[in-house]
C-alpha cells in the first residue's frame, strides 16, 4: 500500500464548495424522498470488529440496499434525471416530485427520449433503472471484460447493455460519439470541458448518503466520527461527500482518506504529480475493485479532493478482497456485512494499517488510534456474485506470505 498526506490541507484558505452545501443536499434528499423506493439506509456498528482492530469505533454505511438496486449510484442519477427532465418542462425540482416527472402527462410533453452512459456496471444500472421509470430508452456501453452478472443487471431494466472493446476511459469517448451522433442525451457520472451540470448534479445526490448518515449518528447516540474513508473511481463519490463535510464543518471535517486501487489510482496520481492539476493513468486499469477501475479523475470532484482530504492511498486487490472476508464473516455480536470488491476496500485498509508496523509513522500522522471513530461507506453489494463467492468462499486474493 503506498500513501501520500496532504501535508497542505488548510481549512481557512479553501474555498468550500458552496454547490455542495447542506442546502443544495436537502434540495437533492427532498426530491429523492418523493420517490416511492426511497427507505434510509442502515448504518451499521461494528463494535466487535472496532475492537479487535484497536480503533473505537467503526460504523458502515449500508448502500447495497439502496434503491433494490446493491449500490449507491442511484442517489445521483435519480437526482440528475429529475433535473433534466424539469430543464425539459421549464419547471424547477423543488416544484415537482418524482411520480409526477413519471407520469403519462409528463411522459406525453416529452415524447421519447434516450438517454446514454459509459459505466462499470453500477452507474449504468442505476441510469437504465431510471430511464424505465420514467418511461424513457437506455443505451449503456460497459468497458471490455465487464462481468456478467452486471451487464445482464442492465438488460433486465429493458435498457440496451453493449460490451465495447475498450477499457473505462475509452468507453465514456464512445459514449459521447454515440451521444452526439445519435442526439441522445448523455448521463455521465464525470464531467469535462463544456459537461459539468449533470456531474453537478449526480455529485449532489450522492451526498444524501452523509445527510442520512448525520440523521442516524443523533438518533443511535452514535459517537461522531473522526475519520472517514472513501474509495474513488473518478472521484465523484469522494468528492460529493467530503465536499459536503467541508461545507458542513467549514473546512474543519474528520480526517479523510482517499483509496484506490494501484491499477487506477488517477487521484493518488494526481496528488503525486502536485502541481495542482488533475492527472491521468493509462493502461487496461485491471483490477477486482471494477467501480474504482478508472484512469481520468472527475476534475469537479478533483479540486475537493485536492484541498480537503488528509491522505491518499493506493491500494493492491488483496486488501479489497481481505475487507470483504472481514464484513462477511464478522465477529460474533457484529452483523453480517455483503460487501463487493469496490465497497470493501476501505475496512482492508484500515484493518492493515492498524496493525502493519510499517505503518505506524502514517497511523500517527493521521491520528488514527484507539480513540478513533471510522466511517465507512459500503457503496455495493455483491454485484458480481460469481467473483464474491470465489473471494468469500474460496479465499482468492489472498495476502502474500509474509
Ligand atoms: C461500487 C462503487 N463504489 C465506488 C465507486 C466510485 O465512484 P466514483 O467513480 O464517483 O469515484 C463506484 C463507481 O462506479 C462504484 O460503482
Amino acid at each position: 500500500m503506498k500513501f501520500i498526506c496532504n501535508d497542505a490541507r488548510n481549512p481557512d484558505a479553501n474555498e468550500l464548495p458552496l454547490w455542495l452545501s447542506v442546502n443544495e443536499s436537502v434540495k437533492a434528499l427532498n426530491f429523492q424522498k418523493s420517490m416511492s423506493g426511497y427507505a434510509v439506509t442502515p448504518l451499521i456498528a461494528l463494535n466487535r470488529l472496532a475492537e479487535a482492530v484497536g480503533v473505537a469505533g467503526i460504523a458502515v454505511k449500508d448502500e447495497s440496499y439502496r434503491l433494490g438496486l446493491n449500490a449507491f449510484k442511484g442517489l445521483g442519477v435519480t437526482y440528475a434525471l429529475g433535473n433534466v427532465i424539469c430543464g425539459k418542462l421549464g419547471i424547477i425540482i423543488e416544484d415537482t416530485t418524482f411520480d409526477y416527472l413519471k407520469s403519462a402527462e409528463v411522459r406525453h410533453k416529452l415524447g421519447d427520449l434516450t438517454f446514454t452512459t459509459a459505466t462499470d456496471g453500477n452507474h449504468g444500472r442505476a441510469v437504465a433503472w431510471v430511464a424505465r421509470q420514467f418511461g424513457q430508452k437506455a443505451v449503456v456501453y460497459l468497458p471490455k471484460g465487464s462481468a456478467a452478472r452486471r451487464v445482464e443487471a442492465i438488460r433486465e431494466t429493458g435498457a440496451q447493455a453493449i460490451v465495447t472493446e475498450f477499457n473505462y476511459d475509452d468507453t465514456v469517448q464512445l459514449a459521447k460519439e454515440k451521444a452526439a451522433e445519435n442526439g441522445w442525451e448523455i448521463v455521465q457520472d464525470t464531467a469535462w470541458d463544456g459537461y459539468t451540470r449533470i456531474p453537478q448534479w449526480i455529485m449532489q445526490g450522492y451526498t444524501t448518503i452523509l445527510g442520512e448518515v448525520g440523521e442516524q449518528i443523533r438518533h443511535m447516540e452514535m459517537p461522531e466520527p473522526t475519520h472517514i474513508v472513501l474509495q474513488a473511481g473518478v472521484g465523484g463519490m469522494a468528492g460529493a461527500l467530503l465536499g459536503y463535510w467541508a461545507n458542513l464543518y467549514e473546512g474543519k471535517h474528520p480526517v479523510t482518506l482517499i483509496v484506490e486501487p494501484d491499477n487506477a489510482a488517477c487521484i493518488f496520481h494526481s496528488a503525486s504529480v502536485g502541481d495542482r492539476e488533475p492527472h491521468q493513468v493509462y493502461g487496461s486499469l485491471e483490477t477486482i475493485m471494477a467501480g474504482l477501475a478508472c484512469g481520468e479523475p472527475n476534475p469537479i470532484a478533483w479540486s475537493i479532493l485536492r484541498d480537503f482530504a488528509d491522505a491518499y492511498v493506493s491500494c493492491p486487490d488483496y486488501v479489497a478482497a481481505r475487507g470483504m472476508r472481514m464484513l462477511a464473516s464478522p465477529l460474533e455480536g457484529d452483523q453480517r456485512v455483503i460487501s463487493g470488491e469496490s465497497g470493501a476496500v476501505g475496512i482492508g485498509l484500515l484493518s492493515l494499517l492498524m496493525s502493519e508496523p510499517e505503518f505506524s509513522g502514517i497511523r500517527s500522522k493521521l491520528k488514527l488510534d484507539q480513540d478513533s471513530v471510522v466511517l465507512f461507506i459500503n457503496t455495493e453489494g455483491d454485484t458480481d456474485p460469481v467473483l464474491y463467492r470465489q473471494i468469500v468462499w474460496d479465499g482468492k486474493y489472498p495476502m502474500p506470505q509474509r
